[in-house]
């Protein structure tokens, strides 16, 4: 339960209780306790976010931990059976989903958050069934993430194919040919992966596709395999060097992660730790992009610049003014935008997770645009919800071409995955009028208290749930 319009409830529920009122007051009160009870759950699938656009934003803003170095994090935890302490774990969606997929196998998690610092604890004494169901699966793709870990720690594992998702094919045959190299025996039936290994033996792995949970599954289960795996062509991303500090923490020989070689010295146990998860540059550049589009002046804390470069560079190169010190990041949004192309790119190029939110800068940049995106064959889905509010934007193949300076006015648009959303109430927030975004499960899988934090910049949003919510709505994968 969030904490959004926790005072309006407890004045209602007193009211209701202790108030002197007549029985058709005291129903009429109730029927709004339940409203606003409804209203203010975080994580309702119904809800919607309403935003009146043209405040510039302006004050200070905190970054979460990266969802991304959380979530192989928290599968690491399975390779030992000591306590695995994770600090400043983000408060979002897909972090549940973790909690529920390692309980379902025998894992003792709990999550703490506010006055708890972000703190999840995790401790796999038996590891009763390795599996990871459809019905996990299906909802947050980076579950594969289970697979090396399992078949490291117990030998065996069978996790559900993700199949396809909004933003296109996503196939884990790369994590499943590196640990055939290990020497794992896997089989495909009924839309899942099984696996088993007496013990891997480290190899020489060369993916042929830069993979970033790719990389981190291979990573956790080379940690436990027998001799040395040498990695090529590895995903350099921070996000991958975050997990192997960890389980360099839990006893783990790793060298390399973070650049395209990886070499691991296997060990026969791991033990427990503590550790803090990075920053999210994902989150640290939307609140970036959302000052420079407002022309607004904000301070974005607690991020780390230099997993922000390529992001930086890109909107210096479109007119944002910005200064850094070493942990945050100030926006000055006083300049005119003017036209950038941009091409997504494995790390550090500009990232994938990024580019929908760029695609509104530059429909307020003088110029035309041209945004590649060479990651994902079909991330341009947040493209056609943009153009509804205004936007002259051309879809060729892999390339977006982006006219503007065009305004943007309100309109009831959908969210149809995490960054999509996020590109959503970006625009919402420079539209004219009260734009409506609906299916916001979707940004809740990712970024912690959205709502909370823009309006904490001055924002004018609020979130709208149903009053009787019906069940889950289509998956919410991404
Ligand atoms: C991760 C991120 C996601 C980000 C993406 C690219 C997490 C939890 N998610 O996703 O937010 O958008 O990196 O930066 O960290 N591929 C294959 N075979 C495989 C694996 C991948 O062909 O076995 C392809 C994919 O279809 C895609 C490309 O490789 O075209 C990159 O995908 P990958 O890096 O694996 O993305 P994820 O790790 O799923």
């Amino acid at each position: 339960m969030g904490t959004t319009g926790l005072k309006e409830k407890i004045v209602l529920f007193r009211e209701l209780f202790f108030g002197r009122f007549s029985l058709a007051l005291r129903v009429l009160l109730a029927h709004s306790a339940v409203k606003c009870f409804l209203e203010s759950s975080t994580w309702n699938d119904m809800d919607k976010l309403v935003i009146r656009g043209g405040t510039p934003l302006l004050g200070t803003v905190r970054i979460s931990g990266a969802k991304n170095a959380a979530l192989p994090c928290m599968a690491a935890a399975l390779l030992t059976e000591d306590t695995v302490i994770l600090e400043n774990i983000p408060q979002v969606r897909d972090i549940e989903t973790t909690r529920r997929l390692l309980s379902a196998m025998g894992a003792e998690v709990e999550l703490g958050y506010g006055r708890a610092h972000h703190r999840t604890t995790i401790q796999t004494r038996n590891l009763a069934a390795p599996e990871a169901s459809y019905e996990l699966v299906k909802t947050m793709r980076a579950s594969t993430l289970v697979l090396g870990p399992l078949l490291a720690r117990c030998g065996r594992a069978r996790v559900s194919l993700p199949g396809g998702c909004a933003i296109g094919a996503r196939p884990i045959d790369l994590h499943i040919k590196g640990l055939e190299r290990l020497g794992a025996k896997i089989t495909q039936d009924h839309g899942y992966v099984e696996a088993t290994a007496d013990r891997l033996r480290g190899a020489e792995i060369v993916f042929d596709k830069i993979t970033v949970t790719g990389t981190e599954d291979l990573l956790m289960a080379a940690a436990l395999a027998e001799g040395e795996t040498l990695m090529q062509n590895c995903a350099c991303e921070p996000e991958v060097a975050d997990l192997a500090d960890l389980l360099n923490k839990m006893g783990a020989h790793i060298e390399g992660a973070g650049s395209s070689t990886i070499r691991v010295q296997g060990v026969t146990r791991l033990s427990g730790t503590k550790h803090r998860i990075i920053p999210d540059r994902i989150e640290a550049g939307t609140f970036i992009i959302a000052a420079a589009l407002t022309g607004g002046d904000v301070k974005v804390t607690n991020c780390d610049p230099e997993h922000l470069t390529a992001i930086v560079q890109k909107l210096q190169e479109a007119g944002v003014k910005t200064s850094h010190n070493a942990d945050s990041i100030r926006v000055m949004g006083d300049n005119p935008l003017k036209a950038a192309d941009v091409n997504t790119e494995e790390y550090p190029g500009f990232p994938t997770d990024m580019q929908a939110q760029y695609m509104v800068v530059a429909t307020q940049a003088q110029g035309t645009s041209i945004v590649t995106e060479n990651i994902f064959e079909n991330r341009f889905m947040h493209a056609q919800e943009l153009v509804r509010m205004g936007a002259n934007i051309r879809i060729e193949g892999r390339r977006a071409i982006v006219r503007g300076k065009t305004p943007l006015s309100a309109a009831a648009v959908l969210a149809s995955d995490l960054r999509a959303s996020a590109s959503l109430v970006l625009a919402a927030l420079v539209a004219d009028g009260e734009t409506i975004i609906d299916r916001v499960y979707h940004i809740d899988r990712g970024y912690e208290h959205i709502e909370e934090k823009l309006k904490g910049i001055g924002a004018e949003i609020r979130r709208i749930g149903e009053m009787f919510p019906k069940k889950a709505a289509a998956p919410n994968r991404g």
